[in-house]
């Protein structure tokens, strides 16, 4: 008896669920968006595809070679600025950019996309300018580039999108990557919970892996070098064994990643244009079937199952 109401319920709440999500704004073309990091990845391919279709992309390059390279492959609606995130003064240059820019119509768009995740290590391996180097850009570079521009989305009563991971969701090794997304996710929350009074809408993308230059081979390639100038101490107590095996675990990791980088720019596109954006996205299988599940479960389980792929030390205690 009950069966049967609750599958029709289930089924109306995923056909109400489907058509709000394919209600799109109207007037796309006389919106702007400004997007951090796009020399390449995710950042450089949203650009490329809001560009397309018909957005005005004020698009933040980090070198004059990214933002060269954009320009050839974009209309002359794209116009570019070089930023870099983690400069305080870099950041102010960029707002007064885009405030001659938009005017008083604001600014409907902020992708908050630039990252690194450089370096990336066992924690016991690491320094605190280590973690600084990161959180600096990762975190505090968002808070300001967001800081400095929410008068402008305010007055457009736009949209702010904030590019976290499932590593925000779940942290399983060292380095300073996992703590600023864990932090990008409760600023997130806050600006959300704040703006919404505003008429401004905050949503949160979480990617899987995906194969960008975040993850290839040379993002790691520092981490030689950290193990080649560790202390002796240190290095005897988690043996080369446990080196070789992270290295490893990494390169699986980025073999294994994405190559339809669409599946995490669709979301922030969405966010964007949506008339009923989500508050979170996951993006790719690994995110929503494997990471994002995870992160759900108590975590003597999630401590058994990421234990599975982690290297154990030399000198451990058994
Ligand atoms: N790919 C993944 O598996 C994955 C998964 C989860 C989340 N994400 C997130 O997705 C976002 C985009 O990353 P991606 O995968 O597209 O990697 P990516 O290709 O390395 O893109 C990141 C971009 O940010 C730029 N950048 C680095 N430091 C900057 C700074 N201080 N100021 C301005 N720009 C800076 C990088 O420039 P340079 O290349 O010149 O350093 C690069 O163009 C990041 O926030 C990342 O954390 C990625």
């Amino acid at each position: 008896m009950w069966l049967p109401l609750l599958v029709v319920a289930l089924v109306l709440i995923l056909v109400y669920r489907w058509h709000r999500q394919k209600q799109i704004l109207e007037n796309l073309s006389d919106k702007y968006v400004l997007i951090t990091g796009c020399d390449t990845g995710l950042g450089n391919v949203l650009a490329k595809q809001l560009d397309r279709h018909g957005m005005r992309v004020l698009a933040a390059c980090l070198t004059e070679k990214g933002a060269e390279d954009l320009k050839k492959e974009t209309s002359s609606r794209l116009q570019t600025a070089i930023v870099d995130i983690s400069d305080s003064q870099s950041v102010s240059s960029a707002v007064e950019w885009v405030t001659r820019i938009v005017g008083d119509a604001g600014l409907w768009g902020l992708v908050n996309n630039a990252g690194t995740i450089v370096p990336a290590a066992p924690i016991g391996w690491l320094k605190k300018e280590d973690y600084a180097r990161v959180l600096n850009i990762n975190l505090l570079g968002t808070v300001d580039v967001t800081l400095k521009l929410l008068p402008l989305v305010r007055r457009a009563r736009g949209r702010i999108i904030i590019v976290s991971s499932i590593l925000g969701r779940l942290s399983v090794f060292g380095g300073g990557y996992a703590l600023s997304k864990f932090g990008l996710e409760a600023f997130g929350d806050s600006l959300r919970r704040e703006l919404s009074s505003f008429g401004v809408k905050v949503s949160i993308v979480e990617p899987g892996a995906f194969k960008t230059s975040i993850i290839s081979s040379p993002a790691f390639e520092g981490l030689a070098q950290i193990w080649k100038n560790l202390p002796a101490e240190i290095k005897e107590s988690y043996g080369e064994q446990y080196y070789k095996k992270f290295a490893q675990t990494f390169q699986a990791l980025a073999d294994a990643g994405n190559s339809t980088f669409y599946k995490a720019t669709d979301c922030m596109e969405h966010a964007l244009t949506a008339c009923h954006p989500w508050t979170r996205y996951s993006a790719g299988w690994d995110a929503k079937l494997y990471f994002i599940p995870l992160s759900y479960l108590p975590t003597c389980i999630s401590d058994l199952l990421t234990s599975v792929y982690l290297p154990k030390p030399y000198r451990r205690v058994e």
